[in-house]
C-alpha cells in the first residue's frame, strides 16, 4: 500500500524555484513562440482538435493518471512535528517542493486521510527531513499507518521539541504559515526558520521504488 501510494506521490513534488524567472518577463524563446502562435491563422494538421483531446480529459482514467505521475522522479522526505500534548508524529512525503526564496517558503502536501492530519493542522512548527539511501526502511515505516514510527531512536529533538533526523541529507525547520486546500490533500506552506545540510546523498523515488542517485550527482 505504501508503495502504491508512493507511485502517486512520485510526481506531486519536486517543483523547483528558478531564480532567473521573474514575474512579468518572458524569455525570448517564449515570446518567439507566442508571436508565432498569434500570427498563425490555421492550426497545423497534427494538432488535435476538439472532440479528441477534450474528450480524453473528460474521461480521465485514474490508472493512466497514476501511471503518468509515476514517470516523475522525486526526492523523499520524512515530515515530522510534535503535538501540543508532546507526542511525535510524521509521514513520508515526496510532494515536498521549494516555493519561495524571499520570503523563504516551502510546501508539502498532506493527505486529509492521514492519521497525523489533525496534528499537522494544529501544529505551529514542522520539520522536513530529506532522506538518504540509508533511510529507505525508515521512510517506508513512516509511510505505514499504525507503526510506532519513532521507536528506533533515529530522531533528535530540536530546540522547539520537534523531531529531526540528524543524518538526513538536509533538515528544514518551518513554522506553519498556511494550510491551503487542494482536493483530497492540504498544501502545508512552511516559513523556513532553519536549514541545515548533511553529508549524505538524497535518495529518489521513481515508479514505486527507491532509486539511489548515480555517482555523477555527488
Ligand atoms: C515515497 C512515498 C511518498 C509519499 N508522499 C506522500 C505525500 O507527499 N503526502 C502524503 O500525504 N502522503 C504521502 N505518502 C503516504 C504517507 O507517507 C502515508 O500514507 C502515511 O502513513 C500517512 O501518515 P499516517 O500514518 O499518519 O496516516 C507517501 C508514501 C511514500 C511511500
Amino acid at each position: 500500500m505504501a508503495l502504491f501510494t508512493g507511485v502517486v506521490y512520485a510526481a506531486m513534488g519536486a517543483r523547483f524555484v528558478f531564480p532567473e524567472i521573474k514575474h512579468g518577463t518572458k524569455s525570448s524563446f517564449a515570446s518567439h513562440w507566442l508571436m508565432r502562435a498569434r500570427s498563425s491563422t490555421t492550426l497545423p494538421p497534427e494538432l488535435p482538435t476538439r472532440g479528441t483531446m477534450v474528450d480524453q480529459f473528460q474521461e480521465l482514467d485514474p490508472a493512466a493518471f497514476r501511471s503518468a505521475l509515476a514517470q516523475f522522479p522525486s526526492g523523499v522526505t520524512i515530515v515530522t512535528t510534535r503535538s501540543e500534548a508532546g507526542t511525535l508524529h510524521g509521514f513520508t512525503a515526496s510532494s515536498f517542493a521549494a516555493l519561495s526564496l524571499d520570503p523563504p517558503l516551502i510546501l508539502v502536501c498532506l493527505d486529509r486521510g492521514a492519521d497525523c492530519f489533525p496534528v499537522f493542522m494544529a501544529a505551529k512548527h514542522f520539520v522536513v527531513n530529506i532522506v538518504t539511501d540509508a533511510h529507505a526502511d525508515l521512510a517506508l515505516k513512516f509511510a505505514t499507518k499504525g507503526e510506532n514510527k519513532f521507536a528506533d531512536g533515529n530522531f533528535e529533538l530540536d530546540e522547539a521539541g520537534n523531531p529531526l533526523l540528524p543524518d538526513a541529507a538536509a533538515v528544514i525547520s518551518c513554522e506553519l504559515e498556511q494550510a491551503v486546500p487542494g482536493g483530497d490533500h492540504v498544501i502545508l506552506i512552511g516559513r523556513v526558520r532553519d536549514a541545515r545540510t548533511g553529508a549524505g546523498k538524497p535518495v529518489t523515488w521513481y515508479r514505486g521504488g527507491f532509486l539511489p542517485l548515480g555517482e555523477r550527482a555527488a
